[in-house]
């Protein structure tokens, strides 16, 4: 959008924190790639004043949002209807004004599952997969990975209960296995993808390591949602081992496009979306 002209649309990401998001310029660099006549904002939005800020929103006419940390599952209640996807994985990333209201989606696992097919080549159905972790990130890499039709599922987490209660959602449409993470170390040898959902690596406490990397099938491929740092220790561990590795910025970028065809219409161009947030990123 050129600096003096008028945006006729509004959008935007509610959060806590929000300040450091990078949805704000890898859609607004889109909108003007596109010659949108759009806006992004990052809102902050504490914990207890949620109601109000998506009310807020309402009263403001914008056109659609993102929601992320802490907000996901209690926007829900503040929206006219949930998508069906959104419903299975129990939280939303991206909100619409549509003719029937504010509609509720999340493009988290699409997100995911586009960037893991940049690895993966084409088909994921015959893959055996393990994802770490049993939270909102891991419902919906699980839900989408499922919907996708892949048929060696399994998943591990450091509360085997919640990994049970994940299993339970998603089992009408795959099945999936849940495992002790002892049991699922042991059968290493045999996944072919191996996703770690799980906070494990993150900044600042970056030594630390999801899963070992000493008996990796030849191959395989290890994917961490993490993009801070942009390549965990764990990646790098895996590297050497022989695998071939994925961070999470594939994913930011791929729920953005999701996002962003949903307000638009449009497919972006998710290669510049990709080198627009690398670049923020301190990355090439
Ligand atoms: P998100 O929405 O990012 O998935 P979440 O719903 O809070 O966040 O889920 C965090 C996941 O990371 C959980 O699977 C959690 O394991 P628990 O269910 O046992 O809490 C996992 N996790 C977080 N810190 C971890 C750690 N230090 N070791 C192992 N797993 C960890």
């Amino acid at each position: 959008m050129e600096k003096n002209m008028q945006a006729e649309k509004l959008f935007g990401v509610i959060g806590d924190p929000v300040g450091h998001s990078l949805s704000p310029v890898m859609h607004n660099d889109q909108f003007a790639f596109q010659e949108l006549p759009y806006y992004y904002h990052a809102f902050h939005v504490k914990p207890g004043e949620l109601k109000e800020a998506v009310n807020g929103l309402k009263a403001l006419h914008v056109s659609g949002f993102n929601v992320t940390v802490p907000h996901k599952i209690e926007v829900m209640n503040y929206l006219d209807s949930i998508d069906e996807e959104a419903r299975m994985i129990g939280a939303v990333n991206t909100v619409v004004k549509e003719e029937n209201g504010w509609i509720g989606y999340n493009t988290d696992g699409k997100g995911y599952v586009e960037s893991l097919l940049t690895k993966a080549g084409e088909t994921l159905e015959n893959s055996s997969i393990l994802v770490i972790g049993a939270g909102g990130a891991a419902r919906a890499v699980i839900s989408e990975l499922a919907r996708r039709g892949v048929r060696q599922l399994t998943v591990t987490n450091r509360t085997s209960a919640k990994a049970e209660a994940l299993k339970e959602r998603v089992s009408e449409r795959a099945d999936i296995r849940a495992v002790p993470t002892p049991e699922a170390e042991k059968d290493t040898p045999s996944f072919d993808i191996i996703i770690n959902t799980t906070s494990v690596g993150m900044s600042p406490h970056v030594d630390n390591i999801p899963w070992r990397t000493d008996h990796l099938k030849p191959g395989c491929i290890c994917s961490d949602l993490i993009y801070n740092p942009l390549k965990t220790a764990w990646l790098q561990e895996a590297e050497r081992a022989g695998a071939q590795v994925l961070n999470g910025v594939g994913m930011f970028v791929g729920q953005g496009a999701f996002a962003f065809q949903k307000w638009t219409g449009i497919w972006p161009d998710v290669d510049r979306m990709h080198a627009v947030v690398m670049h923020h990123l301190g990355g090439n």
